[in-house]
């Protein structure tokens, strides 16, 4: 199948060039701080790497928040109920919604996610486990406000955000989309949401800088990407992976690193880095129990029940669309 097919709806050119890609390349690259917004990290290959970093021993998350998935079933049936149509924001391979979904019994499940081929093929594999469900993938870029399939319109919705890709927004960009999430669910709607906790910086930083090299990969292939789709030359061999715990913003960033002075070219445009100068490509944001409650309060959620696992490494919090029980 082509990617720039009639369905999507993300913003393609003739070429197959994503537009926001480019222009979000060619602008974060003539910052101070070279950035790139961390969302185009998921090619395929970079979708595939980040399924593998999920199995290195140092990447707690996914495991934590699927042992949270694992043992409160009951309690998410009760506070659920059956027959939502259930929209996860980003959903990959669709690994952890098996879990929810033999919880609450939904009658619809939407997955939205960026990356074509392989949410096309997730949601045939979820299909094949629940062959009563109703699926609707839809690949589209969940930052814009999302038009959910007509056939799930008259369902309450739960929204699904897990893997706590939240924090990988600054907080006002975080705010937008949980507040597009609560206008494309509407009232009566749930999200259930992953959030990780803020810990140790070591634990954190191996978690972002794992022994195997595979989250190295995952960030380098960024600049692979540039240069595969973008007419790029940057030379991916004279750059190195970092991890850093930023303890004001309570995030962890990688950074692409400059081990010598370079110059290369993406789109016809020249761009240059100093030894030592790097490629801001992802935030990876933590947060305790105020923090998390304060964003999401602030994005139109009001927090109903957190879970933490076992080793509170991790927390699920649910949500819903009512007005906070408080004071003006
Ligand atoms: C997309 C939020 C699940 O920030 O932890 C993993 C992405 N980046 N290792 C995260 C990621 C580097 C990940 N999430």
């Amino acid at each position: 199948m082509t990617k720039n097919n009639s369905m999507s709806l993300v913003d393609l050119d003739e070429g197959g060039v994503h537009h926001a890609f480019r222009s979000d390349v060619l602008e974060g690259l003539s910052q101070r701080q070279k950035a790139v917004p961390a969302r185009w990290l998921y090619d395929d290959a970079g979708s595939e790497l980040f399924e593998d970093i999920t199995k290195v021993p140092e990447y707690y998350p996914t495991r934590a928040e699927r042992s949270i998935l694992e043992e409160r079933g009951a309690e998410f049936r009760e506070l659920i109920g059956p027959d939502r149509a259930v929209v996860e924001f980003g959903s990959g391979s669709s690994l952890k919604t098996p879990l929810l979904l033999s919880a609450i019994d939904p009658a619809a499940y939407v997955p939205l996610d960026i990356a074509g081929d392989f949410l096309r093929a997730s949601a045939a594999e979820l299909q094949a486990k629940f062959p009563d469900l109703a699926v609707y993938p839809i690949e589209a870029d969940f930052m814009r406000r999302v038009e959910l399939p007509t056939a799930v319109a008259d369902m309450a919705k739960l929204g699904f955000f897990p893997g706590s890709t939240i924090g990988n927004m600054v907080a006002r960009t975080a705010v937008d989309l949980l507040r597009s999430m609560r206008e494309t669910l509407g009232d009566g709607s749930q999200l259930l949401i992953g959030m990780d906790l803020i810990k140790d910086p070591a634990v954190l930083e191996a978690a972002y800088d794992d022994a195997a090299g595979v989250t190295a990969e995952f960030n380098l292939n960024l600049a692979r990407r540039i240069n595969r789709e973008l007419d790029g030359t940057i030379p991916v061999e004279a750059l190195h992976h970092e991890a850093r715990w930023e303890d004001i913003f309570a995030r962890v960033e990688m950074h692409l690193v400059a081990d010598r002075d370079i110059e290369f070219e993406v789109c016809d445009q020249t761009f240059r880095m100093a030894k030592g100068e790097s490629i801001h490509t992802e935030n990876s944001h933590k947060f305790d129990e105020r923090s998390s409650t304060m964003l999401l309060l602030a994005g139109g959620w009001t927090p109903v029940k957190r879970w933490l696992d076992a080793e509170e490494r991790f927390s699920l919090i649910l949500a819903d669309a009512s007005e906070p029980r408080n004071a003006p």
